[in-house]
């Protein structure tokens, strides 16, 4: 990864440094670019939160080759992670690769390391056109997400996301804050349950909502019909001052496991990271900036590599705590003091 990181963080020169450790210290208030919102403290409780997690090492056990693959909505994953949904390349990276090239390098780099790839939404129509004109040439395999947007945007976006063949659908809802787009005249807004009953009937496809933070969203989302949520909160773009994914994923998990798909994003960078959420409930993850980092450093090739360093790590942080299978992990792989 160190070439195309070196690539990336030439490409990305006053957008991103690219830093050793991905965690919004030196990005903080760099929103439009990479980093989070204001202090940056919503981005780094991301990080922190899941810093301070740390395994029970177990080796008394017979695994050597644990099985990393999962399936989540009815998508067989070969491991549980997806690029997250993440636009504007031009305002957020620099710009030295177009829309397309990139998002193209992230749909088809999941397609090919046999994980899933997501789009973003944003005012300019390129974004969104990139993204769906990406998954349609993958023959459906990813997942757009439309921005909460009101009346005919909305369901505009929602017929064309599905036109595109989707296998599935999503809504980053914790969108609904940005009260800049109001002001440019295009407005989003939070969805009451009727209204999100009836997006997720229209979407005719499965659905997921993005930007869930506390249990009674997540009860909602389900009784809206949600197929899968994600405890987000937007790599800390759209709220200063949020906890960290990892610190809130429990409680929601503990109540709705099961019942719906339980993803989470936010701070995740590597397979141990990985593994610890699904320690805490997750079903499968998505991360956000090291898939840019990689896309922009090395296209296609950049992020099929990351896949494979995650997978990599991912398996040996299973073996070291003695778990056989990603798609159920105990929590007693965490340590917990008495
Ligand atoms: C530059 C940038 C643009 C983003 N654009 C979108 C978007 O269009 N839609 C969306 O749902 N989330 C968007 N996100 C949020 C990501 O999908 C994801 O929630 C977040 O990056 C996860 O945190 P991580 O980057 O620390 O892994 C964006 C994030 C960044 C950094």
């Amino acid at each position: 990864m160190s070439d195309f990181k070196k690539t990336a963080r030439e490409l990305m020169t006053g957008f991103c440094r690219v830093c050793p450790v991905c965690n919004g210290r030196a990005c903080a208030g760099e929103v439009p670019g990479m980093g989070g919102l204001g202090t940056g403290s919503a981005f780094m409780a991301n990080v922190t939160a899941l810093a301070g997690r740390t395994f029970n090492m177990r080796l008394m056990h017979g695994i050597t080759e644990p099985d990393t693959s999962v399936s989540v909505l009815g998508i067989d994953l070969a491991l549980p992670v997806m690029a997250a949904p993440i636009g504007g390349v031009s305002f957020n990276m620099g710009g030295k690769r177009s829309e397309e090239e990139y998002i193209s390098a992230i749909i088809t780099g999941c397609k090919q390391s046999g994980i899933i790839g997501c789009t973003g939404d944003g005012v300019p129509p390129f974004i969104h056109e990139a993204g769906f004109a990406a998954i349609a040439a993958a023959g459906g395999y990813g997942i757009p997400f439309i921005k909460p947007w009101e009346d005919a945007e909305l369901y505009d976006k929602l017929a064309k996301a599905r036109d595109c063949g989707a296998v599935a659908i999503g809504m980053d809802i914790d969108a609904a804050g940005l009260i800049t787009l109001r002001k440019m005249g295009r407005p989003v807004s939070p969805k009451p349950l009727n209204t999100m009953r009836e997006i997720i009937a229209r979407a005719g496809v499965k659905f997921i909502i993005k930007g869930v933070m506390t249990l009674e969203d997540a009860e909602l989302a389900l009784e809206a019909g949600a197929d899968a949520i994600v405890v987000s909160n937007h790599g800390g773009r759209v709220l200063d001052h949020t906890p960290g994914t990892a610190t809130v994923l429990p409680g929601i998990a503990r109540h709705l496991k099961g019942r719906l798909a339980i993803l989470v994003d936010g701070g995740v960078r590597s397979g141990g990271d990985v593994l610890k959420m699904l320690a805490l409930g997750a079903d499968a993850v998505l991360i956000g900036r090291p898939f840019s980092i990689a896309a922009i450093g090395g296209l296609t090739e950049g992020v099929e590599n990351y896949v494979q360093t995650l997978r990599t790590e991912l398996a040996q942080a299973m073996v070291m705590t003695g778990t056989a299978s990603a798609a159920s992990v105990p929590a007693s792989i965490l340590y917990h003091a008495d």
